[in-house]
């Protein structure tokens, strides 16, 4: 029998010191969560049943209550061990095989997966692929890639006309010809039980940082002629490390590539995709043309056919089908329906909603508004806490007067309804609470106050009187 290494440790109790911040390294965020969740999720997707051991050690009530709160862990499944002291790779995984959970697995006969909390681009095939079962006559499965830049990693150095693995040498101890080297330890292994714990017993801390190093491991089964298995893998974005800031933004870059790739390749049409910025949670459909500049967070949805022009910005908003968002439109916790046009420039803050076919031009701005199907908002206005009916047209700077720093009926705010079919000339403004009923006519140049009846033509300005000579006698011309 094979055992499967369904026993998994993750390394997470490092102080992270690169990182040069008060939050733990693993707890730093990327693509909407901890890094550390990328790992243990691509570990529950492949293998929801694992038995995974999280080494916790500095800054460990934080990560402890993270992964407890994730909606996405069921805590049982998870056994937290302490470092209490960081001393290096090798203490962490010994913390963890000493334990109950270690114990357990070495009765067992069974092996153990290692994998460091601070890799978030690894994928599920990776994953998957060291987690094969493991032969019984091997030590362990070591997984190794080419890299153009090694700095920093741990060199594989090999031996031999077959090249067999020796050992891995840290940065800190290669000499300059081990540091040519560009075949790297990515610190993910498969491990039977037995030797992982015999093992880590032998470790010492004679090396250049005076730590407990998980790869002697390798060393030590190469000089006992133990059989290493090497799962060299060619996809080096995967098993990129997250050490300081500048590998946080450079797994950003490379999550947000990859999240693009995908998209493109399910009919998303990405006219620069080095400046769009997609968060993960978001979801395009077919057909939909992303333009230079456009960024799209949160739970974000986008229908089919619909055009995002340069620039737009939409946060946790519903957009249907065939839209089209102009230049530099804000759209924020607000729904559009199919059809509908917006901007450029458009502003919508939360909870505004524009119907199907409905305008919504330049500089206009919607808070807690809805627009009806085939309204037009086309230039220059503000409708904030309105509902405004169908087939209506708003001219040219429309105000909705919502607040007149006064509190009615605990609310600060007061609502405009505008029915179907109402036409409002430009330059109107209306002091709300204030109904426009069903097909009204406003005239330009209105400031309304109370309510106007269906079909009714609303004049609210002064009558214009012309005196006529009058510039004249001003300028102190003639008689
Ligand atoms: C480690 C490997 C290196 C490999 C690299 C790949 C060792 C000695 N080196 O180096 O060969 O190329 O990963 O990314 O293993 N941790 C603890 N407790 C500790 C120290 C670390 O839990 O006392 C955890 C960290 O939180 C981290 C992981 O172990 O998640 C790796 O530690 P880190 O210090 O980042 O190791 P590297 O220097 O990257
Ligand atoms: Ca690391």
């Amino acid at each position: 029998m094979r055992p499967n290494p369904f026993g998994v440790i993750v390394l997470a109790a490092g102080v992270g010191k690169r990182m040069q911040s008060d939050l733990p390294k693993v707890l730093h965020e990327l693509a909407g969560k901890p890094i550390l969740f990328h790992i243990l999720e691509k570990v529950l997707n492949v293998h929801p049943d694992a038995a995974i051991a999280l080494v916790v050690g500095h800054g460990r009530e934080a990560v402890e209550s993270a992964v407890k709160a994730a909606p996405f862990f069921d805590p049982a499944k998870i056994t937290f061990v302490v470092q209490p002291e960081q001393r290096g790779t090798g203490d962490a995984a010994r913390v963890a095989m000493d334990s109950a959970w270690g114990e357990a697995l070495v009765k067992a006969k069974a092996a153990v997966t290692v994998l460091p909390g601070d890799l978030p681009l690894v994928t599920d095939e990776l994953v998957a692929a060291i987690m094969e079962p493991l032969d019984r006559d091997c030590a362990l499965r070591l997984l190794t890639c080419e890299l153009s830049n090694p700095t920093g990693y741990g060199r594989v150095a090999r031996r031999g006309k077959a090249g067999s693995v020796q050992k891995i040498v840290e940065e800190k101890d290669a000499t300059l010809r081990e540091k040519e080297i560009r075949e790297v330890a990515c610190s993910i292994y498969a491990f039977q039980a037995a030797f992982l714990k015999s093992g880590l017993a032998k470790l010492s801390t004679k090396n250049a940082q005076k730590e407990f190093y998980l790869t002697d491991l390798i060393g030590q089964a190469a000089r006992a002629k133990k059989r290493i298995e090497v799962l060299k893998w060619a996809q080096p974005e995967d098993v990129r490390g997250i050490n300081d800031p500048w590998e946080l933004a450079l797994a950003r870059q490379a999550f947000k590539d990859r999240c693009i790739r995908a998209w493109c390749l399910r009919g998303v049409k990405f006219i620069d995709p080095s400046s769009a910025w997609i968060d993960c949670s978001v979801e395009i459909a077919r057909d939909v043309t992303i333009y230079p500049g456009v960024i799209l967070l949160g739970k974000t949805t986008v229908g089919e056919r619909t055009v995002l022009g340069p620039r737009t910005l939409l946060k946790d908003a519903t957009v249907g089908r065939d839209v089209n968002l102009k230049q530099g439109t804000i759209v924020e916790q607000s729904r559009i329906e199919e059809g509908a046009t917006l901007g450029p420039y458009a502003h919508l803050r939360p909870e505004s909603v524009v119907g199907k076919g409905a305008k919504v031009g330049n500089f206009v701005e919607l808070k807690k508004a809805k627009i009806g199907e085939k309204t037009s908002v086309a230039h220059l206005s503000y409708v904030g806490d309105a509902e405004v009916g169908r087939d209506c047209n708003i001219g040219c700077g429309f105000v909705t007067c919502n607040y007149d720093g006064r509190m009615i009926d605990g609310s600060r705010k007061h609502k405009t309804v505008i029915e179907d079919g109402v036409f409002m000339g430009s330059a109107c403004q209306v002091i709300a609470p204030i109904r426009i009923g069903k097909g009204a006519y406003v005239a330009s140049g209105s400031t309304l106050t109370k309510d106007v009846e269906a079909d009714a033509l609303a004049v609210a300005r002064s009558r214009q009187e012309n005196k006529l000579g009058y510039a004249r006698k001003l300028k102190g011309d003639g008689n």
